[in-house]
């Protein structure tokens, strides 16, 4: 049996090459979609007077059978089979002879393999959607139950001020909450059908293009029958998603793993979600974190490929091109591992309220001290610089701010009063940060609660 495309071609094509060449080996995934997409392409030249009744009921029960026998896994590969498009054209003719011939009457796998990817980004981005559904969901639960731990805050890895424990997981949960959005305007420009743009140039035979979009499920229809083929941005801001994404929870990821260190022991990964050292039998690593801190370095990595792929290629399709889906497929298969893994640990995760409040130390009221004295008519300036003599000198005494006598404060400046030691209390100092999206528990409430809205 020849090639779909032999007829000009006298031999063989080498054996290195067709290996090197043939996409069967990861687009045979989109096999659902690609026979959802021809049995539309099949109604349309059915409407348009190219098929007889006759002819498109053949091809609609042969596509039928076919697309049972990928759910079944008992479709058989053939060695000639180059991609997804022909081999179920080549399974198609041995299913109903000659008149599979007409199926592609006016199509290119061109617009085929835009098409087929389209639907299938349809399909899966709503499933990861779901999974990052319930990665938040998990946050916002264990934000819920510790509500009221406090812990440092950090800037430049150096603690800064007090915060809750809820108040830092939020600030991934609205990370991700953007990811979302992003997500819902990709699939606006996805949801555009490019079915009809033929190799470059259009359809020849009348086929509706936008009655196929709407049989497909699109929105619409892409405007032109060049670009239709040629650009693959639609795929390059889905792995930009999925890279930023990857970034979010790569931090998350890397704040867990400082945090579960013996040196912070702040938190304790559950044990199902770590693993032990093959020789050192006291270790128990983080693993899932680790891994999904490195995993991000991957979607960063397919998104490069394909921006640099495409950078340069001339106008239309060229078979760079094909190198468009290795890394798509790498990037969704990624996420849907790392999404329910992380929503598992957060969920598990063991919290130490002690050792969080005991790296708590006054340093961290120096802002409030210095609040206080803006208060009490200082500018700002002369506050920070009167609390940073303070500082310094309880270091240099080597006692906390609360025990640096009054004297030496009144020293500093006479705007200190007594009342100065009520102001060392972390509690008090989350309390005073009221403002929208602020520290206050009232704050943390009302952001969980905007929180829950728009998870809804
Ligand atoms: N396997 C190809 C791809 O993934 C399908 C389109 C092939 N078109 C072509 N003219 N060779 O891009």
């Amino acid at each position: 049996m020849s090639k779909l495309w032999g007829g000009r071609f006298e031999g063989e094509a080498d054996s290195r090459f067709w290996d090197f060449h043939a996409s069967i080996g990861f687009d045979i995934r989109l096999a659902e979609v690609d026979i959802r997409g021809s049995m539309a392409y099949a109604r349309a030249l059915g409407r348009a007077g190219v098929l007889t009744t006759d002819e498109l009921q053949m091809i609609l029960g042969g596509l039928a059978k076919i697309a049972d026998e990928f759910r079944s896994a008992k479709f058989k590969l053939n060695p000639l089979d180059e991609d997804i498009h022909t081999a179920v054209e080549r399974r198609l003719r041995e299913l109903i002879g000659p008149s599979a011939g007409k199926l592609h009457t006016g199509r290119s796998r061109n617009d085929q393999i835009a098409t087929d990817v389209r639907l299938y980004l349809m399909q899966q981005l709503p499933a990861l959607e779901g999974e990052l559904r319930s990665l938040q969901q998990a946050m916002l639960a264990k934000a819920e139950r510790h509500l009221r731990v406090l812990m440092p805050g950090y800037t430049h890895l150096q603690p800064a001020q007090p915060v809750r424990f809820a108040h830092w997981l939020l600030a991934y949960f609205w990370m991700l909450q953007r990811d979302c959005e992003r997500l819902h305007d990709a699939l606006k420009r996805i949801r555009m059908c490019p079915l009809g743009a033929g190799a470059l140039a259009g359809n020849a035979y009348g086929v509706e293009r936008a009655w196929l979009a709407r049989e497909l499920g699109f929105d619409g229809i892409t405007q032109n029958s060049m670009e239709s083929v040629a650009d693959r941005d639609y795929i390059i801001e889905v792995l930009s998603w999925a890279a930023i994404l990857g970034g979010h929870l790569s931090r998350l990821a890397e704040d867990l793993v400082l945090w579960s260190t013996n040196e912070f022991a702040f938190v304790r990964v559950a044990e199902k979600y770590t693993t032990g050292s093959s020789i050192m039998p006291q270790k128990r690593n983080p693993d899932s974190l680790e891994l999904i801190r490195g995993k991000a370095g991957r979607l960063v990595g397919n998104l490069t490929t394909l921006l640099v792929v495409v950078k340069g290629l001339p106008l239309t399709y060229d078979t760079d091109l094909q190198e468009d889906k290795e890394p798509l497929f790498d990037s969704l298969d990624a996420l849907s591992q790392m999404l329910p893994v992380l929503a598992g640990v957060i969920d598990t995760l063991q919290l130490n309220e002690k050792r969080m409040l005991e790296a708590l130390s006054e340093n961290l009221l120096a802002t409030d001290l210095a609040d206080y004295l803006v208060r009490r008519g200082l500018p700002f300036r002369e506050a920070h610089h009167a609390v940073g003599q303070a500082v310094l000198q309880s270091e240099q005494q080597g006692v906390p701010l609360s025990r640096l006598p009054f004297a030496a404060y009144q020293a500093i400046s006479p705007a200190f009063g007594e009342d100065l030691y009520g102001i060392l209390n972390y509690e008090a100092s989350v309390e005073a940060r009221s403002s929208q999206g602020g520290t206050a528990l009232q704050a943390v409430q009302e952001q969980l609660s905007r929180a829950r809205q728009a998870l809804a």
